[in-house]
């Protein structure tokens, strides 16, 4: 067998001294034909590996470089150097694959994240997109063991779908017809889906929750993680076109229920990173006291990276009606003195970022789960409050994020349900099958999405979702 190695983080963090062993990786830097610093992606610490004189040939000793993978064989020794306990004394050096040093695009000094977003398929091998992706990692195996252990059934729901689950409208097509006009058409102009692949109009998915609803009708408890779609031209910070969220539906719960279960859900995964990538998060709160350096001392966050994870999972989230949330933001200072982009006049309009960051960052100074929003800005979906003008909705928003959950109580009462369907010109007959959910055995239940990156943006202390996800996909942007 070739690969007999140990991988990096094990050695580094073992005690043992004085035997042999196999390590391999991409070279990191390559000091005084002596010094080979190696990573293999298990650790941001590197093996530093001495070469001694006389051990290699001169054509072997060119072709280590920057980048280059390398294979080498030695004792473990203990370290003589500053910043490592142990090191590598190297018997043999074997060049597994060679790296121009003129044209390898990761020199060794720091680039702007800017630079590394138009290389992204090399950025794996700096150091802060390995914590990121290591920590990104761990959160997603945290959700399934969250939901595992409670008993949930992971339901793989359909990525090409005939319906929009949102009903906003904001799906990317998908279909095998051609673009050059020659589509099949029916009479009146229009194109003639049913001759199509699927034999209708089909779209990638923007939400599974819909399907998600059905399997809750048996299994009781499910949860959905998957990628899902946004054609909404959305050029922002906190936007993907394709992003992964993690949908739990729950029968039985109402819309309390529903806060308990997003709120202990967010907490357990933020403690899971906690506890396994200490070292990551350390790491990545050392970046970000790096970049804050560089804002105005008034717009430095008050909190380091791993105090703020800290006070997150050991402290009660905000619990708000969205008209309490919107008397606070009327009567504040900041709608005052006009410095809202959007000023707060009355009830009903739609929280902008600026509004939900305002209550999270300036007023509560925690994450905020705002309820009860009026029913004409949320899903056709969300269960009618007695008062006539609102749903049992729920949102949370998170410091320096936004929103970071939206879920609600669904409404499992078949009339008022196709009510607002209609109100909201929403097909009753494409949603048959949903609402056979509500002619049999319909109960009261709720769910709510999580957004996978934008969680992976807070824990990560990181500013940009581009910088979260291996290979970003937003407005005219689909490299690699
Ligand atoms: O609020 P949204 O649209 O809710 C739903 O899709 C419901 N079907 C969820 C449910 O009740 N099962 O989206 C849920 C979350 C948002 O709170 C946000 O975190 C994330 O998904 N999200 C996005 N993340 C990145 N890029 C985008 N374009 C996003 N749109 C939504
Ligand atoms: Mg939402």
């Amino acid at each position: 067998m070739f690969n007999k190695r140990i991988k990096i983080k094990t050695l580094l963090d073992s005690d043992k001294i004085n035997y042999d062993a196999t390590v391999m990786g991409w070279v990191r830097t390559f000091r005084n034909n002596q010094f080979i610093a190696l990573n293999d992606g298990s650790t941001n610490n590197n093996i530093q590996i001495v070469v001694a004189l006389g051990t290699l040939d001169d054509v072997t000793l060119k072709r280590i470089t920057t980048g280059a993978c390398i294979k080498a064989l030695g004792e473990v020794v203990p370290s003589l150097g500053k910043g490592q306990k142990v090191e590598l004394k190297a018997t043999s050096v074997e060049i597994l694959g060679d790296s121009d040093a003129e044209k390898f695009p990761l020199q060794p000094k720091k680039h702007s994240l800017e630079f590394l977003r138009e290389i992204a398929h090399m950025r794996f091998r700096t150091n802060t997109f390995g914590a990121i992706f290591r920590v990104r990692h761990s959160l997603a195996y945290a959700v399934h063991k969250f939901y595992n252990d409670r008993g949930f059934v992971y339901m793989h729901t359909p990525i090409i779908t005939a319906s929009d689950a949102e009903g906003a409208g904001e799906m990317f097509k998908v279909t095998t017809f051609p673009l050059d006009g020659t589509a099949p058409k029916q009479e009146d102009g229009s194109i003639n889906f049913k001759e199509d692949f699927f034999g209708r109009s089909t779209n990638l998915t923007v939400s599974g929750q819909l399907e998600g609803e059905l399997a809750a009708m048996a299994f009781s408890e499910i949860y959905t993680f998957g990628p899902t779609f946004r054609a909404e031209n959305s050029n922002t910070t906190r936007h993907l076109a394709e992003f992964w969220m993690i949908e739990p539906e729950v029968a039985f719960n109402d819309l309390e229920d529903n806060m308990d279960l997003a709120e202990d859900f967010i907490k357990f995964i933020i403690r899971y990173a906690i506890d396994n990538n200490k070292e990551d998060l350390e790491f990545l709160g050392l970046r970000l006291e790096e970049e804050e350096k560089q804002k105005p001392l008034g717009e430095r966050s008050e909190m380091g990276l791993m105090e703020k994870l800290n006070f997150v999972v050991n402290n009660d989230f905000e619990r708000l009606t969205y008209t309490e949330a919107i008397d606070i933001l009327k009567e504040s200072n900041h709608n005052k003195k006009k410095k809202f982009q959007y000023l707060i006049e009355g009830w009903g309009v739609d929280l902008q970022s600026e509004h939900e960051r305002y209550l999270v960052e300036k007023h509560f100074k925690k994450p905020v789960i705002l309820t009860n929003y009026p029913k004409e800005i949320k899903a056709f979906y969300m269960r009618q409050n007695d008062d006539g003008k609102t749903v049992a909705a729920m949102d949370i928003l998170a410091p320096g994020i936004g929103e970071i959950v939206g879920g609600s109580q669904r409404e499992e009462r078949m009339d008022k349900l196709l009510e607002r369907m209609k109100e909201m010109n929403i097909p009753a007959e494409e949603l048959d099958w949903y609402l056979d959910t509500r002619r049999f055995g319909a109960c009261p239940h709720a769910g709510f999405g999580l957004g996978f990156e934008r969680l992976v943006l807070f824990v990560t202390g990181m500013t940009n979702i581009r910088d979260v996800i291996p290979f970003p996909r937003y407005p005219k942007s689909a490299s690699f």
